[in-house]
């Protein structure tokens, strides 16, 4: 025993002869302190990290079988779920795991509005994960066509003719997204090559720029409270442990809870009553044939409801275009919250009622949005998605003015458990 473990030695000092191995491990996981106070908002990066893990090794085994073709696409994705060994598994593993990924991502930016975990200085840091979720936004929305299904074909045919009202360049831009004048076997290679090969690509890189920018700045907590304030002798955080083996134990264990749930959808409940996989993508692409009512999947539909809320011609522009512009800035905004947040305070403990009521309002009025999106549109409807339309923006443009005038509590020290 103590031979291996002499030989092993020998090897890793070796390799830190010729690579900086120790000091990467030391300075993010053995010698990286992290808050003692994280809670259960705290698990979301780590899921994030194994999701993203299990999409890039099950996308590599359905590439195997799959074929981008027109004409052979669909059948190929049949070919896996019913002749390919464990084929139905890999395939259901990915589609859950999409739904999973932003269901964890939509948890882990929760959290920074619980804590203001994007305030000075983890600005960079956000702005970097807005990137990944809009990265992530355009990896689904690819993925999601390459079954070559009446959603997969009329989906991406709906929200790419969006960019068409786009004044002087709307047309050309959406020819070039498709690659060609309707959504067709051109579309579906450079979609394939796009969520294979570019986006996987820029995610990964994100998601290494996102680690760095946080270690650099060190992690918020549920207290708001910046714990390099207060070091030992020795210059460690008080108020922080080492990353490993404590948050490396307490995310495993969150980490199987989360398969465990995870499993459950998979193995019972894959299309989720047609939230995670809509019953129209069961039958073969038709340009010939409208499916009756087209819903894009759920992650993407409170933004697809602020798109319909738009019904009225304003100014020079009609409501399509309006619709457009306030779906993509109900994306954009969201880059901004570091610079509306003027609160004194970071985490909701020590927030007012005013940033409270205005949080709990966002939230209702995002997961109605979310709600009406797949439902076709009612007058009724319409009118409930433009008042939640108008409460979710109110969210952000009055920010500045509702944190500001926030009766906020005094904030401690130090941490407190
Ligand atoms: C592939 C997607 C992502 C991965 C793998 C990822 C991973 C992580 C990890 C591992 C952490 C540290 C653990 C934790 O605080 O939970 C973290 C922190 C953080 N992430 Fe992400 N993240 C992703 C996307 C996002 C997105 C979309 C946003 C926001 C728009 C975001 C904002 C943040 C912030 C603000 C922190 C610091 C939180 C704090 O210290 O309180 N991340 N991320």
């Amino acid at each position: 025993m103590n031979a291996i473990i002499r030989q092993l030695t020998g090897l890793r000092d070796w390799v830190d002869e010729r690579f900086p191995l120790t000091k990467w491990w030391n300075d993010h996981l053995g010698q990286y302190y992290a808050p003692k106070n994280f809670n259960f908002w705290y698990f979301f990066g780590a899921l994030s990290l194994v999701v993203f893990g299990l999409q890039i090794v099950t996308g590599i085994w359905l590439v195997m079988s799959y074929k981008p073709d027109a004409d052979m696409a669909f059948a190929s994705v049949e070919y896996i779920m019913r002749d390919v060994d464990w084929g139905w598994l890999i395939r259901y593993l990915h589609s859950t795991g999409a739904s999973a990924f932003f269901i964890v991502i939509y948890l882990h930016m929760f959290r920074a509005l619980l804590y203001g975990s994007y305030r000075k200085p983890r600005e960079l840091l956000w702005i970097l994960g807005m990137l990944l979720y809009l990265s992530l936004m355009a990896e689904a929305f690819t993925g999601y066509l390459l079954p070559w299904g009446q959603m997969s074909f009329w989906g991406a045919q709906v929200i790419i003719s969006l960019f068409g009202a786009i004044p002087f360049v709307g047309e050309g831009l959406s020819t070039l997204i498709r690659g060609d004048y309707v959504v067709s076997d051109i579309t579906l290679n450079r979609f394939f090559s796009l969520h294979v090969v570019a986006l996987p690509l820029a995610l990964v890189g994100l998601v290494f720029f996102h680690i760095i920018a946080l270690h650099e700045v060190g992690s918020n907590n549920p207290d708001g409270i910046e714990i390099k304030k207060h070091k030992d002798a020795n210059g460690k955080p008080l108020d922080g442990i080492p990353f490993h083996p404590y948050y490396t134990l307490k995310d495993s264990v969150g980490i199987v809870v989360f398969l465990m749930l995870f499993s459950v959808a998979v193995f019972f409940a894959p299309e989720m009553g047609g939230y995670f996989l809509e019953a129209n993508n069961f039958i073969p692409a038709d340009s010939m044939k409208t499916p009756e009512h087209i819903a894009p999947v759920w992650y993407f539909t409170p933004f697809y409801s602020i798109l319909r809320a738009n019904t009225v011609n304003f100014l020079w522009l009609d409501a399509k275009l309006w619709g457009v512009i306030f779906m993509g800035m109900g994306v954009m905004i969201l880059f901004l919250l570091p610079w509306l947040d003027r609160s004194p305070v970071k985490s909701i403990r020590y927030r007012g009622v005013l940033y409270k009521s205005a949080l709990g309002i966002f939230v209702v009025s995002f997961l109605i949005l979310g709600y009406l999106g797949v439902l076709p549109v009612t007058e009724m409807r319409t009118a409930v998605a433009q008042i939640c339309t108008v409460l979710y923006f109110l969210f952000f443009l009055l920010m500045p003015i509702y944190t500001k005038l926030d009766k906020t509590k005094p904030v401690p020290d130090r941490v407190t458990m």
